[in-house]
């Protein structure tokens, strides 16, 4: 069974759809056959990191929660841009069309029993390796299936005191859910901070490992979206960071 890795956030802005898309095209660079799923409803944008155009979708993950068509016809193949050397694969899951569709179809969310069914449908016939869930933010009907069904969750954050709270929450929560392994990202930190004093301190306030930290970027910000950060700058320290949470993620395999 593939590895189930959902990126989650408790507020939005926080870099979910950054980290699981950069995530994802690293391990696909590495040989891994990876799934991105978009469940983030109310606010979709990794389709445009991972070069899905909006016309090129047809069904999405919204449509399978609402029954309008299996989660295969909601699958895009993604790899062709990422220049693979390796057998890699990088697949996609949309979340809906376009914002404008966000409005009609908002208030559904996969429950647990459906969306089971569709990890393991894609695992299956996807043969993957790792599946990735961009989730929505928050404690929720939508996000807590999700966060439910992993085998490792990806929680973001950044330093400032709302998401201590809300990290302590999530992590209580998907701790009751029966989630075995939780890693940590401190994400947008000012460049100046020194990254061993922040790991150290926040290991210590939640007692869960930091599989990375992540800077403020300005070249970050530039790419507006539109263009993953490991592709575009694969020296970078910051993919280099990439690289090192996909391997934490990993050595939670079974
Ligand atoms: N380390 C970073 N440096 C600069 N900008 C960032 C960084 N991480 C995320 N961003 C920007 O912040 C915004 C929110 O990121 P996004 O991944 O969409 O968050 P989420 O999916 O959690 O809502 C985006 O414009 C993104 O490019
Ligand atoms: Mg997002």
């Amino acid at each position: 069974m593939a590895l189930i890795i959902p990126v989650h956030a408790f507020y939005r802005g926080r870099g979910k759809s950054q980290i699981a898309a950069n995530l994802a095209a690293v391990l696909a660079m590495q040989g891994k056959r990876v799934c991105v799923v978009d469940t983030g409803l109310q606010a979709p944008s990794i389709h445009t990191l991972l070069g899905l155009d909006d016309d090129a979708i047809g069904f999405t993950f919204d449509d399978y929660v609402q029954s309008r068509c299996r989660i295969l016809q909601a699958t895009y193949d993604v790899t062709s841009r990422l220049h693979l050397d390796a057998d890699g694969r990088l697949f996609l899951v949309p979340a809906s069309r376009a914002l404008s569709q966000v409005y009609i179809s908002a208030g559904a969310a996969a429950d647990l029993e459906r969306l089971v069914s569709a990890t393991t449908t894609l695992a299956n016939a996807l043969t993957l390796d790792v599946l990735i869930f961009d989730t929505g933010s928050g404690l929720n009907e939508e996000t807590l299936p999700v966060l439910a069904i992993a085998d490792t969750l990806v929680l973001v954050l950044r330093l400032d005191n709302n998401d201590y709270q809300g990290t302590s929450v999530t992590l209580d929560v998907v701790q009751q859910l029966g989630v075995m392994r939780s890693v940590l990202v401190v994400n947008e930190v000012p460049a100046a901070y020194p990254h061993s004093e922040i790991q150290q301190q926040v290991e210590q306030t939640y007692d869960h490992a930091v599989a990375g930290i992540i800077p403020h970027s300005d070249e970050l910000t530039a790419l507006a979206g539109s263009e993953l950060f490991v592709l575009h700058y694969p020296q970078h320290p910051i993919s280099r960071t990439f690289r090192q949470i996909a391997e934490v993620v990993l050595q939670g395999d079974r």
